[in-house]
C-alpha cells in the first residue's frame, strides 16, 4: 500500500469517527522549546494544558516532523529518519483509554478490502505502563489480545512527555512482530528490531515540571481534563505494509536511494549483511543520502534557509552530509540537481505546495551545494598547508586545533579531514578535536539558555496571576509613563526573594505602560524606578493570558514585592515601533486592494523604523505592481487621517467588516483599529499606533520574496529609516553616474551596453585561446614516445581551457598518432580552478586491454576526485590541481605495467 494511501485511510477513518481533520502545521511551528515540530501533538499543546479552548473535542492530523538528535544513526538502523510523518488522533477531554484502544485496534486489524490496514492480530504486541492495570485490562476486554502479548514496562519506556515541562502521561505502545528473520522471539522488551513499535497511545493527564531524562521529573498535578494523544509512525507502517526492510526503502524514499545508486554505480544491498545493523558502508551512505535529501526538501519547503546556527545549521548539515556521502560513493559532480527532483516527484502527492514553490526550493538547495563545493576547494588548500607544516616540523599527527578550525571556519567535516590527512600519511589528533567540539557545544548551550530567558515553568507565572486581585492594568494606549506596585517578582527564575543590583529579574506590576511583545509588535524598553532601586527593562512578554512580565536587570538598589513603581517607556523607540505598526495596516489593505482579498496577513514584525509583513499569496508580485503598491501607501500617508481604536464586542466588530487574523483566538471583547472613518482599513489589533498616518513621513518597501509554501514576505522602512535609505541610494546613484559618465536616466542602457561588450570580448578571447590550444596539435603530436610498445602522449595544457576544448584536442591528437600502433593520449589542464583530465585510446591500444576509463580513474584518484567514461574516451577531475604532474605520471606507470 502506498504511503499516500495509508495517510488517506488514516484521515478518512478518524473523520468517520467524528474527528476534525487538521492540516499539518509548518515544521517551524512556534514553540520556544523546539527547533522543529517533533510530534503530532505540538500544535495542540495549549489545548492539553487548558491554556486555550479547543474548537473541537476530537481531531486528527498527519503532522510533518523532524528529529535530529539521532542524525548519526541515520542509515545504520532501520528506524531512524530525520524527517518523518506522525499520524495522530487526539481527544481533548472527550474519549480516553478505552476509546483510543478500540480505534487503534479497529483501524490496524480491519482488512484492507474494508478500508483498514489489514495487520494480522496475532502479530501485534502491546506495552503498558507498569502500574496501569486499567489499560492492560481494557486491551484484553476490548480486543481479545492474550495477556502474554501485553508487556509492562517502566517510566523510561512507557511514560511520555515532550522532554520539557508540559503535558504528559502513561502510554501504551503497539508493536508488530516482523518475524524470526529479524531477531529473537520474546516481545518488544527483548528485541526492538524484530518487534517494531508503530503506534504510541498517550493517556495525557498530568503536567510535569523540569527534570532530567525520561523518568526523573516532578509531576506538578493533573491537567484540567483527561486527553488522548497518539502517534503512529507513517514511514514505519509503510515499511511493514510494503514488505520492505526499513524506512529508506519505502515508496516515498527509495527512488532517491535508487537514483544515488545509479549515479555512483553502486548496487544497493549487494555487499550488505542481512539487516540494516550490519550493512556495508556504501549502503549506509546511500540511505543517508535518501533521508537527508528528503528532509532538506521538506525543510526548505517550510522556509528554512541554510545558515550557521539553529534551524539553518541543521539544514546546512543535512545538505552537506548528502553531498559528502555522494562524494564518498565516488560522485564528484553536483548531485542535488539530480536527486532533489526525484524526491519532489514522490513528496508532491501529499504536499502539492512543494511543486508550486519548486523554483525557490531548488535555488536554495543548489546554491548551498555550490557553496559547499567551494568550501571543499578552499578547505583543501588550508589542509594541505597544515599538512606541510606538520611534516616540515617532523610531526606525524595533525593537531586537534587545525582539524577544529577546518570544521568551524570552513565547514570541513572531521571524517573528510581524517581521510585526506591519511592520504598524505598523517593521523589526526581526534581526541583534541572532540574536546574542542565539546567546549564549543557547551558554550552554545549556555548561549541558547540565556536567549530563552522565558524558561521558567509556566506554573510560577500562573501562581503570580492567581495572586493578583485584578488583571494587570495596561496604561500604554494612553501614554508612555505611569505608576503602580510590584505585584510579582522572579529573581533568577525563582519566586520569594528580593532583588539586588546586578540581578536579572522578571517583574510584574499591577499597572504598567510597557507594551508586551504580541501581534507582531516588538516589546517596549525603558526604565522602572522603585523606592530606591532602578530596573532597566529590555524585554516584555505575556507568558500567560492577562499577565505582563517585564524582564531586565537591576541597575541600582534593592527591591521587593509591594514596592511603589514609576515606569518610563523609551518614548522614541515606542513612537518608531508604532509608526511601523500603522504602516503595516496600510500595507495590508493596499496589498488586498492590489492583489485580492485572499492576500491575508500570515505574520508580521513591527520594529523601530522597520516592518516585516508575511501574507498568503502563491506567486511573485510583479515589480510594476509592487511599485504601484508603494506609491499608493505613500498617498495614504499624505492624507494624514487620524488612527483610532475602539473596544467592542466581537460580533459587532466582525459585522462592521473589521479584519481578524486567521487562526488567532480572540475574547468576547475586542479592540479594533481604524484609519480615518474605518471604511478603508479596520483591523482587530491590540497594538499601538501613530496618531495620524501623516506621522509616518515616508514608507519605503524594500522587496518581496517567498518564505515558504504559499507565503510571501515584504520588508519596509518607515519614517527616518526610510528617508536614510533613500538618501544613501541617491548617493550611490551619483557615484555611479560619475564613474560611468552618464545621466541617471541613461545609466541602465549604458551599463547593459558595457556588459554586452564585455561578454563579446570574453567570447573573442575564448575563441583565440581555443585556436591557440588546437593549433599546438601538430607540435604536440611530435612529443609522443614509446612506453612498453605503446605510443603515449601526456601533456599538461597550461592555458585555461574548458573540458570540451580539451576533448577536441585529445581527439585530434589521437587521429594524428594513427591506427597502426597502440596509442594513448592523456591531457590535463585546470578549468575554473579544478583539474580536468581527458584520456583517449585507439583501437590497437584497446585490443591490448588499455582502457581510457580505467586510466582516467587512476589519474582522478591522484587529483582527489573521480571520473569515468568509455574505453575509447573518458574524462575525470579532482580538487588538487598541484598534482597534475603526478596524475599524468601515474597514467604512464599504469601503461608500463600493462605493457610489461
Ligand atoms: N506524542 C506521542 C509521541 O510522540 C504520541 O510518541
Amino acid at each position: 500500500m502506498e504511503t499516500a494511501e495509508i495517510r488517506r485511510r488514516w484521515l478518512r477513518f478518524f473523520e468517520s469517527k467524528g474527528h476534525a481533520v487538521v492540516p499539518s502545521a509548518s515544521l517551524l511551528y512556534d514553540d520556544p522549546n523546539l527547533l522543529f515540530v517533533n510530534a503530532g501533538m505540538v500544535p495542540f499543546k495549549p489545548y492539553f494544558l487548558g491554556q486555550e479552548t479547543p474548537p473541537w473535542d476530537r481531531a486528527t492530523s498527519v503532522q510533518k516532523c523532524v528529529r535530529t538528535q539521532d542524525i548519526e544513526e541515520v542509515g545504520k538502523t532501520s528506524r531512524h529518519g530525520t524527517f518523518f510523518q506522525m499520524n495522530g488522533n487526539f481527544s481533548f477531554g472527550d474519549y480516553f483509554k478505552a476509546g483510543a484502544i478500540e480505534y487503534a485496534w479497529e483501524l490496524l486489524t480491519t482488512s484492507q478490502g474494508a478500508g483498514g490496514y489489514g495487520l494480522e492480530p496475532e502479530k501485534l504486541w502491546v506495552t503498558v505502563f507498569e502500574n496501569d492495570d486499567e489499560a492492560a485490562d481494557l486491551w484484553v476486554q476490548l480486543t481479545g489480545i492474550p495477556r502474554e502479548r501485553i508487556v509492562k514496562r517502566g517510566m523510561a519506556d512507557n511514560f511520555w512527555s515532550m522532554g520539557v515541562p508540559g503535558p504528559c502521561g502513561p502510554c501504551s505502545e503497539i508493536y508488530v512482530d516482523r518475524g524470526s528473520e529479524y531477531g529473537p522471539d520474546g516481545g518488544p522488551a527483548v528485541d526492538e528490531d524484530r518487534f517494531m513499535e508503530i503506534w504510541n497511545l498517550v493517556f495525557m493527564q498530568y503536567e510535569r515540571g523540569a527534570g532530567q531524562g525520561k523518568d526523573d521529573f516532578p509531576i506538578l498535578g493533573d491537567l484540567p481534563r483527561q486527553n488522548i494523544d497518539t502517534g503512529l509512525g507513517l514511514e514505519r507502517l509503510a515499511s511493514i505494509l510494503q514488505g520492505v526492510d526499513n524506512m529508506y526503502e519505502i515508496d516515498e524514499v527509495y527512488p532517491v536511494l535508487d537514483k544515488a545508486a545509479e549515479m555512483s554505480g553502486k548496487r544497493y544491498g549487494a555487499t550488505g549483511g542481512q539487516t540494516a545493523q550490519d550493512s556495508h558502508p556504501d549502503d549506509v551512505r546511500l540511505r543517508v543520502v535518501a533521508d537527508h535529501v528528503r528532509s532538506s526538501l521538506m525543510l526548505i519547503g517550510d522556509g528554512v534557509t541554510p545558515g550557521n546556527e539553529g534551524r539553518g545549521y541543521v539544514l546546512r548539515r543535512m545538505l552537506r552530509r548528502a553531498v559528502r556521502s555522494m562524494r564518498l560513493l565516488g560522485v564528484a559532480d553536483p548531485v542535488l540537481p539530480e536527486l532533489l527532483p526525484v524526491s519532489l516527484e514522490r513528496m508532491r502527492q501529499s504536499y502539492p505546495e512543494l511543486q508550486r514553490d519548486w523554483g525557490r526550493i531548488s535555488d536554495v538547495a543548489y546554491a548551498e551545494e555550490e557553496a559547499f563545493r567551494r568550501t571543499l576547494t578552499s578547505g583543501t588548500t588550508i589542509l594541505d598547508t597544515a599538512v606541510e607544516r606538520t611534516k616540515a616540523a617532523g610531526g606525524t599527527t595533525l593537531g586537534g586545533e587545525e582539524a577544529f578550525r577546518l570544521h568551524d571556519t570552513y565547514g570541513f567535516p572531521i571524517d573528510l579531514t581524517l581521510e585526506m590527512a591519511a592520504e598524505q600519511g598523517l593521523s589526526v589528533d581526534e581526541e583534541g578535536f572532540r574536546r574542542l567540539m565539546t567546549e564549543q557545544r557547551t558554550r552554545a548551550k549556555v548561549d541558547a539558555k540565556a536567549k530563552k530567558s522565558g524558561h521558567v515553568d509556566t506554573h510560577l507565572y500562573r501562581e503570580i496571576a492567581d495572586s493578583l486581585s485584578a488583571p494587570v492594568d495596561f496604561l500604554g494606549y494612553e501614554g508612555v509613563g505611569g505608576e503602580g506596585r510590584v505585584a510579582g517578582l522572579l529573581v533568577g527564575g525563582a519566586t520569594g526573594g528580593r532583588a539586588r543590583a546586578g540581578d536579572e529579574v522578571e517583574l510584574v506590576l499591577d499597572r504598567t505602560p510597557f507594551y508586551a511583545e504580541s501581534g507582531g509588535q516588538l516589546a517596549d524598553q525603558g526604565v522602572i524606578e522603585l523606592d530606591g532601586a532602578r530596573v532597566r527593562v529590555t524585554d516584555v512578554q505575556k507568558p500567560i493570558t492577562g499577565l505582563i512580565v517585564h524582564r531586565g536587570v537591576v541597575e541600582d538598589g534593592e527591591l521587593g514585592l509591594g514596592d511603589h513603581a514609576v515606569s518610563r517607556v523609551d518614548a522614541d523607540r515606542r513612537r518608531s515601533v508604532s509608526r511601523a505598526h500603522t504602516a503595516t495596516h496600510i500595507l495590508h489593505q493596499s496589498l488586498r486592494d492590489a492583489l485580492s482579498s485572499t492576500a491575508t496577513q500570515a505574520g508580521s514584525e513591527n520594529a523601530p523604523g522597520r516592518l516585516r509583513f508575511d501574507f498568503s499569496w502563491g506567486q511573485p508580485v510583479s515589480p510594476a505592481l509592487f511599485s504601484e503598491i508603494e506609491a499608493r501607501i505613500n498617498e495614504v500617508v499624505l492624507t494624514d487621517q487620524p488612527v483610532s481604536a475602539q473596544v467592542m464586542d466581537k460580533k459587532t466588530a466582525l459585522e462592521s467588516g473589521a479584519l481578524a487574523m486567521f487562526g488567532e483566538k480572540y475574547g468576547d471583547e475586542v479592540r479594533v483599529v481604524s484609519i480615518g472613518d474605518g471604511s478603508w482599513s479596520k483591523e482587530f489589533c491590540g497594538g499601538t499606533h501613530a496618531l495620524t498616518v501623516g506621522q509616518l513621513g515616508v514608507v519605503k518597501l524594500l522587496g518581496e520574496s517567498s518564505i515558504g509554501s504559499g507565503v510571501r514576505r515584504v520588508e519596509a522602512l518607515v519614517g527616518a529609516d526610510a528617508y536614510g535609505h533613500l538618501a544613501r541610494e541617491s548617493a550611490v546613484l551619483s557615484q555611479l553616474t560619475d564613474i560611468v559618465k552618464a545621466r541617471p536616466e541613461e545609466l541602465a542602457d549604458r551599463i547593459s551596453t558595457m556588459l554586452t561588450r564585455l561578454k563579446d570580448a570574453e567570447r573573442e578571447i575564448d575563441a583565440i585561446r581555443r585556436q591557440q590550444v588546437l593549433g599546438q596539435a601538430a607540435q604536440l603530436a611530435e612529443t609522443a614516445g614509446d612506453v612498453g610498445g605503446v605510443l603515449l602522449l601526456t601533456h599538461h595544457v597550461e592555458a585555461a581551457v574548458s573540458g570540451d576544448d580539451l576533448r577536441s584536442l585529445v581527439l585530434d591528437l589521437r587521429s594524428r598518432l594513427g591506427e597502426e600502433r597502440p596509442a594513448v593520449v592523456a591531457l590535463a589542464s585546470v578549468a575554473k580552478g579544478r583539474p580536468v583530465v581527458v584520456v583517449a585510446t585507439n583501437a590497437a591500444a584497446r585490443e591490448k586491454g588499455i582502457k581510457a576509463g580505467a586510466l582516467v580513474k587512476v589519474a582522478a584518484g591522484v587529483l582527489g576526485g573521480g571520473g569515468g567514461g568509455k574505453d575509447d574516451l573518458a574524462q575525470g577531475g579532482g580538487t588538487d590541481a598541484t598534482r597534475i604532474g603526478d596524475a599524468l605520471g601515474e597514467i604512464r606507470s599504469a601503461i608500463t605495467r600493462l605493457g610489461a
